[in-house]
C-alpha cells in the first residue's frame, strides 16, 4: 500500500509533467537581463571556454544543478537514476528530492540511491523545514550517508504548506532555530533552498546567521507550488502574492558573496542563455528542475543538457568571456517590470546594487 507520502510525490510529478503550473503573470525576470561585452573583448571561440567550477570541494564540469524534486517510489527511484546519470556525464550537481518518505519508511531508501551511477557528482540530500522540528541530527546524519550524500538541502515552502490542506503550517521565523540547529549539529554541509517562492535579502541574512553557508534562492517564475495544489484541486487563495521573482533573489542576495555565501539561482531558469545571466549577476551556480522533468518524460535528457551547455558557452562566447569569472566582470543591464520592481524604495531605500548592474 503506497502511503499518504509516496501517492503525494507520484501525483506532484504528473501535475508537473502534464498540467500548466507554472507561474502565469510572475516572470522570473531573464527576460530584462542583458549581459554586455566585456570592454576591448572580441566574440571568443565557443570551444575555448572553460566553464568549470567548484563547489564543497568538488569539481563541476559546468555551473549547473538539477535541482531536487523526486524520491519515495519506483517511478521516483528511476527518475532519479537517469537524472543522476547525466548529471555524473555532464559533470553537473544533482539534488534529490525530500528524504522524508525514506525517513519514515526505510524500505523506501532504495528509490534515493543514485551513488552506483553517479560516483563522483556533488550529490544534495533533502528536507522540509517544516519537518526538521521530528529529527534529530543523527536521523538525519543516518539519512544521509544511507545515500552517500555530500551535503543536505533544507527546503522551505511556507506557501506550499499553507495551500496544501494536510499542510505543515510552520511560521518561517520559528524555522531558523532549527536550521541553526542542524547546521551545527550535522556531519554534513546544509545548504538551504526555497521551492519557487524565492529567499529575499531579509531571509537570506537570517539564514546566514543561523550558519548557512549555501542559499538557493529558487525564486518565482517558474514552477509555482500554490499553483500546484491548487490544480491538485485543494488550494486556494493567490499563489502570486507575496513571492520574489528570481532575478530580483539573486541581485539582492549577491552582496553576501562578500560573506563566503555561495549562491545558487534557480526558478524559472529554462536554458543556458538563462544560467549565463543568473551567473553574470553574482549567482555560483544555476539550477533547474521541470525543464529536467520534462526532458526526462520525453526520453531527450542528453540532448537537453547539450542544449544548455550549448547556450551558455554561446552566451559567453558573445560576450568575450573566457571563464566564469569573466562572466562576471561583465557589466549587466536589467530593464523593465524587473528594473522597476528593483528601483523601488522599500523603508524608504534602495536596494544596494553591485557596480556592474544598470537599471534602464
Ligand atoms: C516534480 C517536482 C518535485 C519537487 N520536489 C521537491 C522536493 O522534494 N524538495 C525540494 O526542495 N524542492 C522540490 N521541488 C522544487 C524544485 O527543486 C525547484 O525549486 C522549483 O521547481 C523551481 O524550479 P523550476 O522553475 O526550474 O521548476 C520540486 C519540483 C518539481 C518540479
Amino acid at each position: 500500500m503506497a502511503s499518504t507520502i509516496e501517492r503525494r510525490k507520484e501525483e506532484h510529478v504528473k501535475l508537473v509533467s502534464e498540467s500548466d503550473v507554472e507561474y502565469e503573470n510572475v516572470k522570473p525576470g531573464f527576460a530584462d537581463v542583458e549581459i554586455l561585452p566585456l570592454a576591448n573583448r572580441k566574440r571568443l571561440d565557443v570551444s575555448k571556454i572553460n566553464i568549470e567550477t567548484k563547489l564543497l570541494g568538488k569539481k563541476l564540469r559546468a555551473p549547473i544543478e538539477i535541482e531536487a524534486m523526486t524520491g519515495g517510489y519506483d517511478e521516483g527511484g528511476r527518475i532519479n537514476e537517469e537524472l543522476a546519470q547525466v548529471a555524473e556525464k555532464f559533470g553537473f550537481a544533482f539534488c534529490l528530492g525530500s528524504q522524508r518518505a525514506m525517513i519514515e519508511q526505510p524500505e523506501l531508501a532504495e528509490t534515493y540511491m543514485v551513488r552506483r551511477v553517479a560516483p563522483k557528482t556533488l550529490v544534495f540530500g533533502n528536507i522540509g523545514y517544516a519537518n526538521l522540528k521530528e529529527y534529530d541530527v543523527k536521523i538525519l546524519n543516518e539519512a544521509l550517508k544511507k545515500i552517500g550524500a555530500d551535503a543536505l538541502y533544507i527546503h522551505l515552502n511556507p506557501q506550499q504548506e499553507e495551500f496544501q490542506p494536510e499542510g505543515n503550517r510552520v511560521k518561517l521565523e520559528k524555522a531558523f532555530a532549527e536550521i541553526k540547529r542542524v547546521a551545527r549539529g550535522l556531519k554534513y554541509p546544509v545548504a538551504v533552498k526555497e521551492t519557487g517562492a524565492g529567499i529575499e535579502l531579509e531571509v537570506a541574512k537570517k539564514l546566514v546567521a543561523s550558519g548557512v553557508k549555501i542559499i538557493n534562492v529558487a525564486g518565482a517564475g517558474g514552477t509555482s507550488w500554490g499553483r500546484v495544489e491548487i490544480v491538485r484541486g485543494n488550494g486556494r487563495g493567490d499563489y502570486e502574492k507575496g513571492v520574489f521573482p528570481t532575478v530580483d533573489c539573486i541581485v539582492s542576495c549577491a552582496q553576501l558573496r562578500k560573506k563566503g555565501v555561495k549562491l545558487i539561482a534557480s526558478g524559472g531558469v529554462r536554458n543556458g542563455r538563462d544560467v549565463a545571466k543568473a551567473i553574470a549577476l553574482g549567482a555560483d551556480l544555476a539550477g533547474l528542475a521541470k525543464p529536467f522533468l520534462h526532458a526526462y518524460n520525453e526520453n531527450k535528457l542528453e540532448l537537453f543538457c547539450r542544449g544548455i551547455v550549448g547556450g551558455l558557452r554561446e552566451e559567453m562566447a558573445r560576450v568575450g568571456a573566457k571563464n566564469l569569472n569573466d562572466l562576471q566582470k561583465c557589466k549587466v543591464r536589467i530593464s523593465g517590470a524587473t528594473a522597476k520592481r528593483l528601483n523601488k524604495k522599500k523603508n524608504g531605500v534602495r536596494m544596494k546594487l553591485d557596480e556592474r548592474v544598470e537599471l534602464v
